[in-house]
């Protein structure tokens, strides 16, 4: 197959062109694709016209289905790929914004999931970008005592972290009885595939680092967010139509931008990918 990987930024993100996603594509080709999936961390494929169906099979190019926590979102004809819209409300009225503020995605399972993909439907006219932060970098720069004083420190993540200031769509019973009520992961992971250290947290799910008080905890966390936050650790994506996007949940961070006109439609599909236990 004749593609192209080109960088989208100095560190994170490559734009791939030439590949549809929804005709075969072969074991030398998946293979270069999922390097380039290792060492940039987000992937964009740029014009993909597919079904939902078409999406499920065009991701397992990079590995197994996480069944997602919320079946509310669940496409009734195809449940294991879920929506992300901006024209669901919370029970008293407020518009709810799937992915605004920094996170990782269910870090609150016991395997959370390695990669996200999500494939643009409708798009606002401006606005509406995603930006991911690049948690390997974060870690490369920071000092070491934090470094240090980081190493081995282990966070319980949980659905909804009575700290965010995101409050999450509330699970139904069957799916309330099907997640862990906790667990517990480190605060720096070790990427299995590249060997590279990444700071591990996230705001939303976060109750508490493990044998700490609760204000030195968020104060930590806090800090390692603002850290990795910075710009010179970010990639903002810019969504066309057609753009299918799939990223590495176990280096970076992400969240959606709520900028835009809330009359026009920011409507994706979200399939997300099986990982590992994070050590
Ligand atoms: C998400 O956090 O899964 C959604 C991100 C987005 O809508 O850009």
């Amino acid at each position: 197959m004749d593609y192209t990987v080109a960088p989208l930024s100095a560190h994170t993100g490559a734009e791939i062109h030439g590949v549809d996603l929804a005709r075969p594509v072969g074991d030398a080709d998946r293979a270069r694709l999922y390097r380039a999936f290792v060492e940039r961390s987000v992937l964009v494929f740029r014009e993909q016209q597919l079904s939902p169906h078409q999406l499920l099979s065009a991701v397992r190019l990079f590995g197994e289905v996480f069944p997602q926590h919320n079946s509310r979102f669940a496409l009734p004809d195809c449940p294991l790929v879920h929506y992300i819209s901006n024209q669901d409300f919370y029970p008293d009225g407020k518009r709810y914004i799937p992915g605004e503020g920094y996170h990782t995605d269910h870090s609150n399972a016991l395997c959370p999931p390695k990669a996200t993909v999500l494939h643009a439907v409708r798009l606002p006219d401006s606005g509406g970008d995603t930006q991911y932060v690049n948690m390997h970098l974060a870690y490369d720069g920071l000092p070491e005592a934090i470094r240090h004083r980081i190493s081995g420190l282990r966070a319980s993540h949980v659905y909804q972290s009575r700290h965010s200031a995101r409050k999450m769509m509330a699970l139904g019973e069957p799916d309330r009885n099907s997640i862990p009520d906790a667990v517990i992961h480190p605060i720096v992971r070790t990427h299995p595939e590249s060997g590279r250290k990444a700071i591990y947290i996230n705001p939303i799910r976060v109750e508490g680092i493990v044998g700490m008080a609760d204000e030195d905890a968020l104060a930590l966390l806090a800090e390692l967010l603002d850290h990795s936050t910075q710009p010179q650790y970010q990639y903002r994506h810019k969504w066309e139509r057609g753009d299918l996007v799939i990223w590495d949940n176990r280096c970076l961070l992400h969240q959606a931008n709520g900028d835009y006109d809330m009359n026009q439609v920011r409507y994706l599909h979200r399939v997300m990918l099986q990982g590992d236990v994070p050590v």
